[in-house]
């Protein structure tokens, strides 16, 4: 068994030790465009996307007003104005080096107009046919209120056209792809020559990578980028993983008003019979035996390493003093008797103040002293060679502290997350932002701090996503929670309220 010194404690979530913390990174947009379009002309990647987004404009209706929204050097303008001469198109960046590269470029066409702001900045107009936003929405801050700003640029019916980086930035995978390509068309000095000349995109897209991994720029999934944007008011027509994976495409038209609103169906509907199915297929375990837990230690460790988020060792086990006070719940999801999915879970009351998220967010301690209780589910993974069979694997493992903080009758629900996972806590179990991020040494990326009063919150949930309560009919998906006599006590009904 790895050690579990009490030296351990306070080690916060989702540390990898071997990174120190370092200030906020974000990319020198103006340093960026002086190589900027070395990359257009010789990342056939990056040329893949112009020429779909040139297919794209063949297949609509002319637009009379196009927004292009971080348009970078004007290379996307370029193509609109070419193609519809007639449409006004708005050309909006916030970078001055930028802007004087696409005003070069665009110096011929008298349909563009610029606006030098940032999106946040745009006063919106609800007038657009057609918005683009192409590779800045992740650099932009506040995700969630960007892309209600883009709605609110569009017409009720109107198009966006939405390309964004999600993954990591590989800047070592970068590198050799557009090598490869390079020395293929222009031999080994001439790879190396526009190397040279483009080193500062390098420089930039390590920025990049930094940032990423900070939590300053975001990075998501294309289900995450999907729940956004649907939340934020816009119907998803079509959406696929492009620019050699590391970014997602999709087009998306805005709902009109009075339909904006997160609606359960059809997408609710068809995620609840998505997840009644597999539970059918799972089974739910509170693991307290020594093995169990040697198991579960070792999907931690495959999970946090796939994501490169801690240092290797040589167990390949991942665990902390967390793991065994006596306040701490582990739960795992199996399927076909194989341990898919966990979450540890620490029942914070005045018998037992024992939390790991306590101890990064000390300011929780004034609920405790209220009378409140508290559910700390952390340790969240999916093994990451199951997320690829289409089950529905995130949300058995969030059944896990729903039913918990049913069953345990807790007052407050936390849900210590990072960036890029904080608009599927909003959207679908009610959580609120409550405390700003917070890094620590060696810490990858910020931990946000959203929480839900949980009685509060849980009949709304429960009518939107029913698959999160308990299910009678499939008796294998109910839990098993243990007493926990000596460690956890509720609160008195009306007391937490009332204190
Ligand atoms: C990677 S470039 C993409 C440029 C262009 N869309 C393209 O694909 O060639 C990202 C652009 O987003 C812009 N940007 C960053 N923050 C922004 C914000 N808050 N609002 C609008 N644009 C922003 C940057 O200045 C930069 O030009």
């Amino acid at each position: 068994m790895p050690s579990h010194g009490r030296a351990e404690a306070r080690i916060p979530l989702n540390v990898d030790w071997s990174e120190p913390a370092t200030r906020p990174v974000r990319a020198d947009w103006n340093a960026y465009a002086t190589a900027y379009d070395l990359l257009s002309e010789h990342n056939p990647a990056y040329q893949a996307l112009l020429q779909e987004f040139e297919d794209f404009l063949g297949t609509i209706e002319p637009p009379r007003v196009i927004y292009d929204i971080g348009g970078g050097t004007g290379n996307y303008t370029e193509i609109a104005a070419r193609v519809f001469p007639d449409a006004e198109i708005r050309f909006v960046e916030p970078h001055t080096g930028m802007i004087g590269a696409a005003k070069a470029k665009l110096a011929a066409y008298d349909n563009v107009s610029y606006a030098p702001l940032a999106l946040e900045d745009v006063e919106a107009t609800g007038t657009a046919d057609l918005v683009i936003s192409i590779h800045s929405l992740y650099a932009m801050p506040n995700q969630a209120q960007r892309l209600g700003d883009l709605r609110r640029l569009l017409r009720p019916g109107g198009l966006l056209y939405l390309v964004d980086l999600g993954r990591p930035m590989d800047v070592g995978d970068w590198r050799r792809y557009l090598f490869s390509h390079l020395r293929k068309e222009h031999g080994l000095a001439g790879a190396l020559r526009v190397f040279w000349q483009g080193r500062e995109i390098a420089k930039q897209n390590s920025a990049i990578l930094k940032a990423q991994k900070q939590g300053v720029y975001w990075t998501h999934s294309e289900a995450e980028l999907a729940t956004a944007v649907t939340g934020a008011g816009f119907d998803v027509v079509r959406q696929k993983a492009v620019y050699r994976g590391y970014s997602d495409l999709l087009l998306c038209r805005a709902r009109p008003a009075e339909q904006s609103r997160p609606r359960p169906a059809p997408e609710g509907k068809i995620m609840n019979e998505q997840v009644t199915e597999a539970l059918k297929r799972a089974r739910y375990r509170v693991l307290t035996a020594d093995k169990d837990l040697e198991d579960l230690y070792r999907l931690r460790y495959k999970c946090y390493r796939a994501e490169r988020t801690i240092a290797p060792n040589e167990q390949e086990m991942m665990s902390d003093a967390f793991d065994q006070t006596p306040n701490c719940v582990h739960v795992a999801v199996e399927m076909d008797g194989e341990m898919l999915a966990a979450m540890r879970l620490h029942l914070v009351s005045r018998l037992s103040l024992e939390s790991p998220t306590l101890d990064v967010f000390p300011e929780l301690m004034d609920e405790v002293k209220r009378g409140r209780t508290i559910l700390d589910p952390t340790r969240f993974v999916t093994d990451p060679a199951a997320r690829k069979q289409r089950v529905p694997l995130h949300f058995l493992a969030l059944r896990i502290p729903f039913l918990a903080a049913m069953h345990y009758d807790v007052d407050l629900a936390l849900a210590p997350v990072r960036a890029e996972h904080t608009a599927f806590y909003r959207r679908y179990l009610g959580y609120q932002t409550t405390l700003e991020p917070r890094s620590y040494p060696g810490l990858r990326k910020p931990i946000h701090l959203l929480t839900a009063n949980f009685r509060e919150q849980r009949d709304a949930v429960l009518a939107r996503t029913p698959v999160f309560g308990p299910m009678d009919d499939i008796p294998q998906s109910s839990i098993d929670f243990p007493a926990l006599t000596d460690a956890y006590i509720a609160s008195k009904p009306g007391r937490s309220e009332a204190a």
